[in-house]
């Protein structure tokens, strides 16, 4: 891959499936087997906090024991090699970039490893794994604790969609691993990016609503294709 000045990441859940972590909409996809209506939303933990965190328990003691894989691994390696500025901007909430050594790194779905008090809003990292107890309340004021992430109908932080939009409208390149790339915001940053004059290359076995936009699109697993894709 040539040289480019700045360098701006997406990833899905795709870049994560090779570590054993299943998507959400391809084969096996956690939305083929459990309603997100149920699960990832406000209104459903307002419902029955219980269920919730039965299931996002149930996620992260799938997830206690996934490692990042090639593709982690070369995109932390790519983030310390590049000399221009560079963002890798992922929309899992697994921690397997950061597990890889990322830290130019926005979570801009959260992380299934942070907890929040509904009543306080005090954030911690939780890694117990199973919790001890569910639902987790708040050590501070006994609050009912939520998971860490963005549920569908909630907005992003804003701190993490500027840091992703304000990359996305100065990059030279972006790279968009392993999304089918039909959830927003974050769909729309490599329209910004292309917008911006920068070049777009998707990976990704499949094709995706993103393919005919991208500059090049490249078919394959993003742990087969990154390593030889940026030499690491
Ligand atoms: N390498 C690269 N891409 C892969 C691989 C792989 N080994 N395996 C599957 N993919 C691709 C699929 O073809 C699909 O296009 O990864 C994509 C995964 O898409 P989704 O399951 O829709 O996941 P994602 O795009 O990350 O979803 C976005 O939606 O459910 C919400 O908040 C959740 O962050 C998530 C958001």
């Amino acid at each position: 891959m040539e040289a480019a000045g700045a360098v701006v990441v997406v990833t899905g859940a795709g870049v994560s499936a090779e570590s054993g972590v299943p998507t959400f909409r391809g084969a096996g996809g956690l939305w083929r087997s459990f309603r997100a209506e149920d699960l990832a939303t406000p209104g459903a933990f307002g419902r029955d906090p219980r269920l919730v965190w039965e299931w996002y328990d149930w996620r992260r003691q799938g997830l206690a024991t996934a490692r990042p894989n090639a593709a982690h691994d070369a995109l932390a390696r790519l983030e310390r090699a590049h000399a221009g500025s560079f963002l890798l901007v992922t929309q899992n909430v697994d921690g397997l970039h950061a597990a890889a050594g990322s830290r130019k790194l926005v979570e801009v779905h959260g992380s299934i490893w942070q907890v929040r008090c509904t009543a306080c809003g005090r954030e911690r990292y939780e890694r117990a794994v199973p919790l001890a107890t569910l639902p987790p309340t708040c050590p501070a004021c006994g609050g009912l604790e939520r998971p860490g992430v963005v549920w569908f109908g909630e907005a992003l932080p804003a701190v993490a969609l500027e840091a992703a939009f304000g990359a996305a409208r100065a990059c030279e390149l972006m790279l968009v691993v392993g999304t089918s790339a039909v959830v927003y915001p974050i769909a729309y940053l490599p329209r910004v990016a292309r917008e911006n004059g920068a070049r777009v290359i998707e990976v990704n076995p499949e094709e995706t609503p993103l393919t005919p936009l991208a500059d090049e699109s490249i078919r394959g697993r993003a742990a087969e294709v990154l390593p030889s894709l940026l030499g690491f």
